[in-house]
Formats: structure tokens, sequence, C-alpha cells
């Protein structure tokens, strides 16, 4: 038997559609995926100013802080990975429940767990930003100073050392954060989003 056969979902009385009439922007989830130190929360967070600015009701959601709290249990094992995005995915769903754009900024190297992530939500409540950093230019960054640690063999399950990145094949957006500027590449998300989320107004 399941851990939820006995448990009833209840309704609310506020739906999406009023969330959407009282913010008058629709929600969605940002997916940003991409190597560590390839730029995912310095965009997340200069694309939550832009969108805060035009007045969007913003979260973002990052891998070194979720880390730190809700998911401080689970580990860098491929099994650890996937319960780290699982509930990822199910906390931005309760996001977008909320009305809210929530950017998201984990390494997610695995293709199915971002898949299942995005089939928790509509269609076009999903983008997902491929952040594509060649490891090179992330390893000479080293801003945490993990990858030096990663290749001197104190870490295990390093992302692109010694466990694999699974390239997105259909992503909403790539940024190439090594050729493009910040400010570029921030603008070019932001018009994505807000393209989406004002439809209808
Ligand atoms: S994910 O793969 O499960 O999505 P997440 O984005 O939450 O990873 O966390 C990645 C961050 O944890 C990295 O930016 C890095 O600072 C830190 N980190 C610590 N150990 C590892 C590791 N083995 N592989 C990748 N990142 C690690």
């Amino acid at each position: 038997m399941s851990k939820t056969s006995h448990i009833v979902p209840q309704t609310y009385q506020i739906t999406k559609s009023d969330h959407f009439r009282l913010n008058g922007h629709k929600p969605c989830i940002v997916w940003f995926t991409g190597l560590s130190g390839s730029g995912k929360s310095t965009l997340a967070n200069a694309v939550e100013q832009k969108l805060f600015e035009k007045g969007v009701h913003t979260y973002v959601l990052d891998g070194d802080n979720v880390r730190h709290g809700l998911n401080n249990n689970v580990d860098f094992t491929p099994e650890g990975r996937t319960e780290n995005i699982r509930r990822i995915g199910e906390v931005a769903k309760l996001f977008v429940n909320a009305g809210i754009v929530v950017l998201t900024a984990f390494i997610s190297p695995f293709r199915a767990d971002r898949n299942r992530a995005r089939d928790l939500v509509e269609n076009d409540e999903f983008i997902e930003i491929f952040v594509d950093c060649p490891i090179a230019i992330c390893e000479q960054r080293d801003v945490k100073g993990l990858y030096k640690k990663a290749r001197a063999g104190e870490i295990a399950d390093f992302t692109g050392i010694n466990s694999p990145f699974e390239t997105p094949e259909h992503p909403e957006l790539i940024v190439r954060t090594a050729e493009m500027s910040m400010d570029h590449s921030v603008k070019m998300v932001t018009d994505f989003i807000i393209n989406k989320i004002f439809v209808n107004k």
C-alpha cells in the first residue's frame, strides 16, 4: 500500500487563476541547469531583480541554500541528486500554484529528473534554461575552490569530473555565459519570461 493511500486531497477556494487575476501575470518555473560555476545563480538573481522591477512576484530557489535547509539530508550520489530535484520540483510547483514566478538554480544533472519536474506543471509553465559554459571555464573561475578539491580527489561525485552532466535536449533557452555578456544574457532571459507571463494583458 502506498504511503498516500488514505490521504484525500483538499480543494482550495483560491485557485491559480485567482492569483493570476490579483498578480496581473502568470506563474511559471524558470529552471536553470548547468555545471557548478556556469553562472546559474548569478543569472537567476539578476533576472529576478529585473522581473521585480517590473512588478513580477518572484522567488529564487538555489542549490547551495536549499541544501542547507530542506535538503540538508541528501548527498551528491545519483540517488541524492534525484531526491534533491524531486523535492525542488514539488516545491516549485507549490510556488506556481501560489501564482509566483519561481527561478530554480540547481545543477540538476540528470535529464530524467528535470523532465519529471517539467511534467509536474502545465506545458507553458516550465522554462528550461541551459546555462552552457565549458567545464574548462567553470574550472578556471572556480569561485568556491571546489574544482580544485575535486581534482585533488577530495570530493566524490563531483559534476563534470567524476559524475555526469546530461545536456538538455530541448531547453526553451540556451545561455552561453562564456560567450555572452551578463547584461545580454539577463535581458534575453528576462524578455523570454515577460513574453510568457504577460499574455492576455
Ligand atoms: S544537484 O546536482 O543536486 O542539482 P545542487 O545544485 O543542489 O546540485 O548543488 C550544487 C552545489 O553544491 C554546487 O554549486 C557546489 O557548490 C556544491 N557541491 C558540493 N559537492 C558537490 C558535488 N559533488 N558535485 C557538484 N556540486 C557540489
